[in-house]
């Protein structure tokens, strides 16, 4: 049963084709919302619009005829647009060794397309009285990680882009928020550890508060909070859907101070 969050709302998922996807447009539909899923893999795509009951359409959002394809697609298949998910990304990524042609295509994904997909979504929202922007970042935001540089610095760029995007769009009344998982069960994580959620979990314990890893569903949750108008007093923001992961310092969750009596 619906839960209403999101009754009557028409959401645009990018990257709805991947397992993280798939879950934020069950969550959303389930809370209410009509869902365009977008996504550059036509199979993955009309398969996660099958599972999940939205609609879809094959689209390259580094591309801007795509885009205007998608905005097309959204009109007719859902009626206007209320909520734009920006979740594709691309992890390309060679650290310091990551090419020019890496560089721009991490960056181009990852921060160029949200950005203009906000803009290709804005006049539609504004004329309909204001909407809602959710662009996923990450806790490599804010942290190093071995041998990564593209993905990392895509991802603090959204940071910050979410801030640009929620000043400028402000009096348009809509209003502009990031979410930022921590390590979560996503396409990744099934084809690193072989489909092993427990062995995941055990890996991801150290250093998220929670001892494991998060579902996509609960960072869904956050996502249509968001998009929902209880969230009507916040924009510009960055919520972390971690499981405490940015709470914790070097000293990780194990009590250090015995160490020295040791
Ligand atoms: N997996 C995690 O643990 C984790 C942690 C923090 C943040 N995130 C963020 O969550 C989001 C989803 O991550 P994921 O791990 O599920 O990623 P993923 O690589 O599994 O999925 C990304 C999807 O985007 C699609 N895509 C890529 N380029 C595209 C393009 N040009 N046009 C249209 N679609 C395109 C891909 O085909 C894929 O289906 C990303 O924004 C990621 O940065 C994930």
């Amino acid at each position: 049963m619906s839960s209403g969050l999101l009754a009557g709302k028409a959401a645009i998922i990018t990257g709805g084709g991947t397992l993280f996807g798939e879950a934020v447009a069950k969550v959303l539909i389930a809370d209410g919302a009509k869902v365009l899923i977008v996504e550059i893999n036509a199979e993955s795509g009309a398969a996660a619009a099958k599972n999940v009951g939205a609609s879809f359409v094959q689209a390259d959002i580094t591309n801007d005829a795509d885009i205007e394809k998608v905005i097309a697609t959204a009109l007719k298949e859902l009626g206007k647009i209320d909520v734009l998910v920006n979740l594709a990304c691309s992890y390309d990524d060679a650290g310091a060794a990551t090419t020019r042609a890496q560089w721009m295509n991490t960056l181009n994904v990852n921060v160029a397309s949200s950005a203009l997909l906000g803009e290709a979504v804005r006049p539609h929202m504004k004329k309909q009285g204001g909407g809602s922007i959710i662009n996923l970042t990450s806790i490599s935001s804010s942290v190093a990680q071995i041998g990564r540089w593209a993905y990392p610095v895509s991802k603090a760029a959204i940071v910050q882009l979410t801030r640009n995007m929620a000043m400028d769009y402000a009096p348009d009344k809509i209003r502009v928020n990031a979410v930022s998982p921590g390590w979560t069960w996503s396409a990744i994580m099934n084809m690193l550890s072989k489909g092993d959620r427990k062995k995941t979990d055990r890996v991801a314990a150290p250093f998220h508060l929670t001892g494991r890893v998060g579902d996509p569903e609960e960072v869904a949750n956050v996502i249509s909070f968001l998009a929902s108008d209880r969230a009507s007093v916040v924009t510009g923001a960055d919520w972390a859907a971690d499981g405490g992961y940015s709470a914790m310092g070097p000293e990780q969750a194990v009590p250090a101070i015995p160490l020295l009596e040791a």
